[in-house]
């Protein structure tokens, strides 16, 4: 076994070398912690939201219901309140409908005096059916969006806005 002596220069080398790549280590992790948490964070009650309405209490009268939830975008979070216009069919299915116009993106609603079955827009007195279906001759060019619903110890979640699948 051959004995190799360390000559003092390679000693300093490999020392600063260690203490320079931990403590480089030491400043590097934080930022890629900071940089990837987001990614990490695990994501909760999946990707339907709960809202306050009770699904016994829903009839063929469409209702406004109004649901908020926690937004996080990046490192910033926020509550954000959205709506959907509710009802039962016949058969018992739920609707729950976007009430944002497809016109310009007004918001739509139910039991205008001048129009007591429709959804209307006032912005530019755009009107739909009750199913969503955009009435022609107004300006919306294609039906509300409709919320994909869920229902959960009786109350009613929501998931995000698809295309209109029932008209
Ligand atoms: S935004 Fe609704 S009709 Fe124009």
């Amino acid at each position: 076994m051959s004995k190799q002596r360390v000559s003092r220069r390679q000693f300093l080398n490999y020392t600063l070398t260690g203490v320079g790549g931990f403590m480089a280590a030491g400043m590097l992790m934080p930022m890629v912690r900071f940089a990837v948490d987001p990614v990490l964070k695990p994501k909760e009650g999946g990707d339907f939201i709960a809202t306050p309405q009770k699904v016994d209490d829903l009839t063929s009268e469409p209702v406004r219901v109004d649901f908020t939830y926690e937004q996080v975008d990046a490192w910033y979070t926020s509550d954000v309140t959205q709506s959907a216009w509710v009802y039962k069919q016949e058969n018992g299915d739920i609707v729950a409908l976007s009430p944002i116009c497809k016109h310009l993106g007004c918001t739509v609603n139910w039991g205008d005096k001048d129009y007591p079955n429709e959804f209307f827009c006032p912005c530019h007195l755009g009107r739909y059916e009750k199913s969503g279906e955009n009435i022609k001759g107004t300006p919306p060019l294609g039906p509300l969006d409709v919320y994909p619903t869920e229902v959960r110890d009786g109350y009613l979640y929501l998931g995000k806005p698809i295309p209109n699948n029932i008209v």
